[in-house]
């Protein structure tokens, strides 16, 4: 027997950066995504006679990704009391770690096939938890359009749910400027811990309420230039954090603050957008439906290497089989 399951990216525009729990991935902050249409990852798990197997985009990992998966594996047998050797074949429609957010659609369409698999029965809710354990930003990838990640107290408590305005009321639009697919150095899941010795981080924290609300209203009220402008400070804040870490870091290349300059450009010429970054040195450019030609055009002519990936609103999670 073999289940498939499809889920996808998404890009959190107020970032969970911080744990407080690291076994059970509980986040120090909430966090809200968008889920993205154009990136996203495919699952198939399989019964194995040679022990368990990860095979990423058709090739077999036996490296540290692989350590991961089987963990993962581990964990939700032992909590389900279910057993069994597993193959896992997974293709992603996304680079991986270049800060496209693989992590967010590979642990939630894991979680989906393990529980697709052995025929369990559980809830989206549920389903958000389980792969929160898997990554964190994985608990908002269970779900299309906006999706909110409550940081919750403990295991029962910490899972996303989805926004209910209907996201394709909004007119938003998120081109990913790839312009590295290199793998990072840092993991997301090192550099969220090493942020932490920021003497900003704490009153970074204490703003993570005032900046859901702000968020959750801008969404409410349909203003994409609220929206903008919080999530482009949300991931100016993230990344300020990073830069005063002890010691010190950044996921920035060069041509990631020419972009930034790029953006700010465009912005004074009247062609409203604004950025966002996550644990890498791709940007990715908020914008509407107007100015998706203008902005996409402008990308182009400064960098002449850089895919340009126009992305909207995407689905949940979904069994292929
Ligand atoms: P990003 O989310 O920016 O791509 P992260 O550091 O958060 O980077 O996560 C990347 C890690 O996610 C990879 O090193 C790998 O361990 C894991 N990963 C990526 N794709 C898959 C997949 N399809 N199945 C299982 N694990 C994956
Ligand atoms: C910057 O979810 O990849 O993309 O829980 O350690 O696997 P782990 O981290 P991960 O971190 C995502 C960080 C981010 C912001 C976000 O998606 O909220």
């Amino acid at each position: 027997m073999a289940k498939t399951v499809r889920a996808h990216t998404n890009i959190a525009l107020i970032k969970y950066w911080g744990k407080a729990d690291d076994q059970l991935r509980l986040p120090l902050m909430s966090s809200l995504s968008m889920t993205l249409d154009q990136f996203y990852t495919d699952t198939k798990i399989t019964a194995s006679t040679t022990g368990n197997h990860f095979f990423l985009n058709n090739i077999e990992q036996t490296d540290k990704s692989a350590q991961r998966v089987f963990a993962y594996l581990k964990k939700l047998q032992q909590h389900f009391n279910v057993t069994g050797s597993l193959s896992v074949h997974s293709i992603n429609h996304v680079p991986i770690a270049a800060g496209l957010a693989s992590s967010s659609s590979a642990f939630a369409a894991l979680a989906g096939a393990f529980c697709a698999y052995y025929e369990l029965d559980v809830n989206q809710r549920q389903l958000s938890r389980l792969a929160r354990l898997g990554s964190g930003s994985a608990s908002r990838s269970i779900y299309g359009g906006f999706a909110v990640w409550q940081k919750g107290v403990d295991d029962a408590t910490s899972y996303a749910y989805a926004l209910d305005e209907n996201p394709q009321q909004m007119d938003l639009h998120l081109l990913a400027i790839e312009l590295n697919q290199q793998p990072k150095k840092l993991s997301s899941t090192g550099g969220m811990k090493q942020a932490q010795s920021s003497p900003f981080f704490k009153p970074w924290l204490a703003r993570n309420e005032q900046e859901m609300a702000a968020m959750t209203s801008a969404i409410k009220e349909n203003d994409f230039t609220h929206l903008g402008q919080l999530a482009e400070l949300n991931a100016s804040e993230m990344h300020a954090i990073n830069l005063t870490a002890q010691p010190g870091f950044t996921y920035f290349e060069p041509d990631t603050i020419k972009a930034i300059k790029l953006v700010a450009q465009l912005r004074a010429r009247g062609i409203e957008c604004y950025y966002t970054i996550d644990a890498g040195p791709n940007v990715k450019v908020l914008c509407q439906l107007r100015n998706v030609k203008d902005v996409t055009n402008s990308f182009v002519s400064v960098f002449k290497n850089a895919k340009i990936v126009n992305a909207s609103f995407g689905p949940g999670i979904s069994c292929l089989d």
